[in-house]
């Protein structure tokens, strides 16, 4: 039986008649070659469409957008040249878009925009899709509070309910409401687990984490994702409790797919089977396939390790060949409920060709920075006033890639740099990056503004990019010591895939954008610039004062000795050198308008319960804001955070506007994980609804049953 002719209710049958080594096949990744992308010469793996054609390979993984032509080789030959016709999946990290690059993750979640984050991952998957791929390693939604590490660029930042709600987005965006042939790509949640927790921020470093916070901020982000039917889960590099992930069996077995019911397939992470050697867990390769096949690990993503010892494993009787066909259904059910065989059937037929970067493709890209882009300060400086003079300095003012980590793009630099955006804008724009020290300060003195752009290179984040320092460079520091006493109004553009420590700089100049990468929608700085878009973005992490406090994140547990109002207590919990709170707090950033909140009430309709409260636009102009709803349990075990974010709601209001915000409460929506179950306690809850993670509007309420009343 040919795959073509095969379906979910004759899959048993067809595995039957698959060999040993095919079997296998299917469980092996490995990488279609290296591109330009890394900064390599192009070139195809010599072996791979030999392999292809002998079912030796299962997936393959791709690092760029232009591989086309191979790809579509490599498929033609698994489907008519191999002797059963088993599709590949074609894999690659489209973390944040594939030829139009959108903000990066980091960036798109301070938009709280979960419509438009949605879209960017159908278009996303769209463009893969022309291209070949059917599978993305994405949405990445480790739980990042440690701005060291270089990867909390590709996360959602600190929160498990917001990253939990771009779970949802990015896997429906991808793959449709349920995976069927309509799914353009197989969304794979990672990295499973806690990956975000490495110690002193250091990547694959030991993530020391227990139980209780594993299940009530590490692993909620997973179990949405899984909710909304993520086909796949990678399983990431570090160890939890002294044991790695790729051969976890609490976690991948015991949680993953007895409790949470996982029915898709686990990836390991790129030769994680082969670092459990490294690791010091497997003696030999040997062992490492036998450990990681034991603990779930369905793919092995290019380490070879399955591909050389599996079959002697299974052979010799140490793992059972059913556990290998269990493993081989998993990955055959998804290719057909996908239906890879029409789709690259009629994809090779036609000879399409990829579809990317389309205008409309561009304006979401622009849409979407447009709300990422965060104005952390104001004195009255922005938005720029028309037809003036601009000074610009900074390594980015001629810049053309905004792309940040990931860039898997063909499109690198095709978008205009800022001083070309400003002029275009009637500004008159000076260059100072070559002038000498002297000849900038004249500059400046013919100008109103000074535009700095300042912060990292997009190689400075994202994988194997940990900081242990993330002040300003000593070149951006020296740029701001120069223009901050000349009289003119400074802003502060920030590119960079982390937060960094800005506290001197907000000191010195009047106006700060964090802009983070904003990909091919870098237009939307000079647009948040003009004033011709309001910003409204809040940041989805904490912005540190200092490396020394790290982790600094807005959920945290009270201790038993809070500063909070003993700030001049010796004995409570703080620090002798710098306050504990964080420069930006977690939900913060501000508009070119003001808004008011009114108190928070209790509301009750019939069974259901509502907290609202009244926000007004007060300012001089329409904007949009991110109304947050937080909670606190007051007393639980194990402790709460001092709260939590457990609602938002993004609203626009016209100035002198105003709208009630409601949000629906209920039991569910204060439980959490304890004692081996999820529930909520009874008793005394704080719920806050307001601007950001610091705001104090409040409401004290008694939940007793499914009752809520006002506590006294
Ligand atoms: C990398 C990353 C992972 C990615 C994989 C394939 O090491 O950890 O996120 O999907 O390799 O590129």
């Amino acid at each position: 039986m040919k795959f073509k002719d095969c379906n979910l209710s004759s899959i048993d049958e067809f595995i039957e008649q698959m060999t040993l080594e095919e079997k296998i096949g299917q469980l092996v990744q490995k990488t279609i070659g290296r591109t330009e992308n890394l900064g390599q010469e192009k070139s195809i793996n010599s072996d791979l469409f030999e392999s292809i054609e002998a079912g030796r390979i299962g997936s393959i993984l791709q690092s760029a957008s232009e591989m086309f032509e191979e790809v579509m080789r490599a498929q033609d030959l698994a489907l008519h040249k191999s002797r059963l016709g088993i599709p590949l999946f074609v894999n690659s990290d489209i973390i944040h878009g594939f030829g139009t690059i959108f903000p990066i993750p980091l960036a798109s979640a301070c938009s709280f925009n979960m419509e438009l984050i949605k879209e960017s991952a159908v278009l996303a998957a769209e463009e893969a899709a022309s291209a070949g791929l059917c599978c993305t390693h994405s949405p990445m939604i480790d739980i990042a509070r440690d701005p060291r590490w270089g990867r909390i660029a590709e996360s959602c930042g600190e929160d498990p309910y917001l990253a939990g709600e771009i779970a949802k987005a990015y896997v429906c965006g991808f793959q449709g409401e349920e995976i069927s042939p309509n799914t353009l790509l197989l969304a794979t949640l990672k990295h499973y687990l806690g990956y975000g927790a490495a110690e002193g921020g250091r990547d694959y470093n030991t993530a020391e984490i227990g139980e209780n916070t594993i299940r009530n901020f590490y692993l909620p982000p997973f179990q949405i994702g899984i909710e909304s039917g993520a086909g796949g889960v990678m399983a990431s590099f570090n160890t939890i409790d002294g044991i790695p992930m790729t051969a976890n069996n609490k976690y991948l077995d015991d949680v993953l797919r007895k409790e949470l019911k996982f029915s898709g397939i686990v990836l390991s992470d790129w030769t994680g089977i082969a670092e459990l050697m490294g690791h010091g867990m497997a003696k030999s390769p040997e062992e490492a396939v036998f450990l990681a096949f034991g603990a779930g690990i369905d793919i092995d993503m290019v380490s070879d390790f399955y591909e050389k010892f599996l079959q002697n494993e299974i052979s010799d009787g140490r793992v059972e060949l059913s556990k290998l066909n269990a493993a081989v259904k998993r990955i055959l059910s998804l290719k057909l409920r996908m239906n890879l065989v029409g789709r690259y059937e009629k994809q090779i037929a036609l000879k399409s060709k990829p579809v990317v970067f389309t205008e409309r493709a561009r304006q979401l890209a622009k849409d979407l920075a447009d709300e990422s882009i965060v104005l952390l300060k104001n004195d009255n400086v922005l938005p720029l006033r028309a037809g003036t003079t601009l000074l610009l300095d900074g390594r980015w003012t001629h810049c053309r890639n905004f792309l940040g980590c990931w860039q898997s793009s063909a499109y690198k630099k095709h978008v205009e740099s800022l001083d070309e955006m400003l002029s275009r804008r009637n500004f008159s724009v000076k260059d100072a990056n070559k002038l000498s020290e002297n000849e900038k300060l004249a500059a400046a003195a013919e100008c109103e503004y000074i535009i700095l752009t300042l912060g990292e290179n997009e190689n400075e984040s994202g994988e194997a990019a940990s900081k242990a320092v993330l002040s300003l460079s000593e070149e951006d520091q020296k740029l701001v010591s120069l223009y901050k006493s000349c009289g003119k109004k400074i802003v502060a553009l920030i590119f960079s895939g982390r937060p960094l420590l800005l506290e001197k700089l907000c000191e010195d100049v009047g106006a700060v954008l964090m802009c983070w990468f904003p990909g091919h929608g870098n237009e939307a700085v000079a647009d948040i610039l003009t004033g011709e878009i309001n910003p409204c973005a809040k940041i989805c992490v904490s912005f540190p004062r200092r490396e020394g406090q790290i982790p600094v994140y807005y959920n945290h547990l009270s201790t038993g000795r809070s500063a909070h109002g003993r700030e001049t207590e010796k004995f409570v919990s703080r620090y002798l050198d710098c306050p504990n709170e964080p420069l930006f707090p977690f939900g913060f950033g501000l508009s070119y308008t003001q808004f008011e909140y009114g108190p928070v009430n209790l509301i009750r309709n019939q069974n259901d319960f509502f907290v609202v409260c009244q926000v007004k636009n007060t300012g001089k102009r329409c904007g949009k804001e991110i109304v947050q709803l937080y909670v606190r349990d007051c007393i639980a075990c194990p402790v709460r955070p001092i709260k939590e974010l457990k609602g938002f709601k993004k609203i626009f209001l016209e100035a002198g506007e105003s709208v009630d915000v409601s949000f629906k409460i209920d039991r569910k929506l204060c439980a959490y994980y304890h004692a081996a179950r999820f529930d909520a306690d009874d008793g005394e809850f704080i719920f806050y609804i307001g601007d950001s993670s610091i705001s104090e509007n409040n409401i004290r309420l008694l939940l007793q049953g499914e009752n809520f009343s006002l506590a006294r």
